[in-house]
């Protein structure tokens, strides 16, 4: 084991990004650097939101981090171990829901733990809890096609959640969804990530829902994606609706929005 393994495990960061790059190559031979020299750590049952423009690498960097791609530069660990060795307790929300259309909402929350072997006679219920917690209850025996966009994106997090992950990574899960679903939505995944203790990384397009959810926001600037801001979110816990509204909440607010203008150079 090297010696630089060696320290990031004990450090046991929940997520260390140490000076990841991702260069893409089109079919033509041409290189699109699209993230560079990122370095960060996510602590253990840390809440941090990534926000960016569109296009500056957020859902790559979450890739990056899952396991589905290999950066060209730097390295990633997981509670300190790359993820290549195989970690269980981390689930992903994309963008979009992906679920099988032959499977049922129910069957589609339970397959992470078919797939793992680790399906109980609890699974089923414990699935049936989640879906009625997003609203769903009637809808577990009922088919993808047969539910609003919003309304698969819902059953896409409870399928994350039926595993009890340790780590969350979220890309941009509630941007279907309407307002009002929304607002319920942010207050479900608090007591979640109360309650589990787990540790997330939340990407979103919304600095509000940023700020409000986070203990840090890392801003991520674009061409190629490099992080601007890491801001510390010293708000009380739980938060309520009253903390949109505070002074200290628009604070953060506009700093976040004056580090995102600069950087795409529409300032
Ligand atoms: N597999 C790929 N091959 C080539 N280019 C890619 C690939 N995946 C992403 N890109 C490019 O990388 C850049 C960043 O994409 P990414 O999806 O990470 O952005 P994002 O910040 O998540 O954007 P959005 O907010 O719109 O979801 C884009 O320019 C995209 O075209
Ligand atoms: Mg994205």
């Amino acid at each position: 084991m090297t010696a630089e393994r060696e320290s990031h495990m004990n450090n046991e960061h929940a997520i260390s990004v140490n000076n990841v790059g991702m260069t893409f190559r089109s079919r033509d031979g041409e290189d699109t650097t699209v993230l560079k020299g990122l370095d960060f750590h996510v602590e253990p049952g840390q809440f941090v939101s990534i926000v960016g423009q569109s296009g500056s690498g957020k859902t790559t960097l979450l890739k990056t981090i899952s396991g589905l791609l290999e950066p060209t530069e730097g390295h990633v660990l997981v509670k300190g171990r790359p993820i290549s060795e195989g970690l269980k307790d981390i689930a992903m929300v994309f963008q979009g829901p992906v679920l099988l259309p032959w499977r049922n909402n129910i069957d589609n929350v339970l397959l992470p733990l078919e797939f793992r072997g680790a399906r109980t006679n609890e699974s089923r219920g414990y699935a049936r809890e989640l879906l009625e917690m997003v609203g769903l209850g009637d809808k577990a025996e009922r088919y993808s096609y047969e539910l609003s966009g919003g309304m698969q994106q819902r059953v896409a997090i409870c399928r994350a959640l039926v595993s009890h992950p340790e780590l969350l990574l979220m890309d941009e899960p509630f941007g279907a969804l309407d307002a009002m679903t929304r607002d319920s939505m942010n207050f479900e995944i608090q007591r979640i990530w109360q309650t589990t203790g787990c540790s997330i990384l939340f990407v979103t397009h919304s600095i509000s829902e940023a700020v409000w959810l986070a203990d840090r926001v890392v801003v991520v600037g674009d061409r190629p994606g490099r992080i601007v801001a890491d801001i510390v979110i010293d708000l009380p816990r739980p938060r309520g609706k009253e903390h949109r509204f505070s002074a200290a909440f628009s604070d953060y607010a506009t700093e976040i929005e004056s580090h995102i203008g600069v950087t795409t150079g529409i300032s």
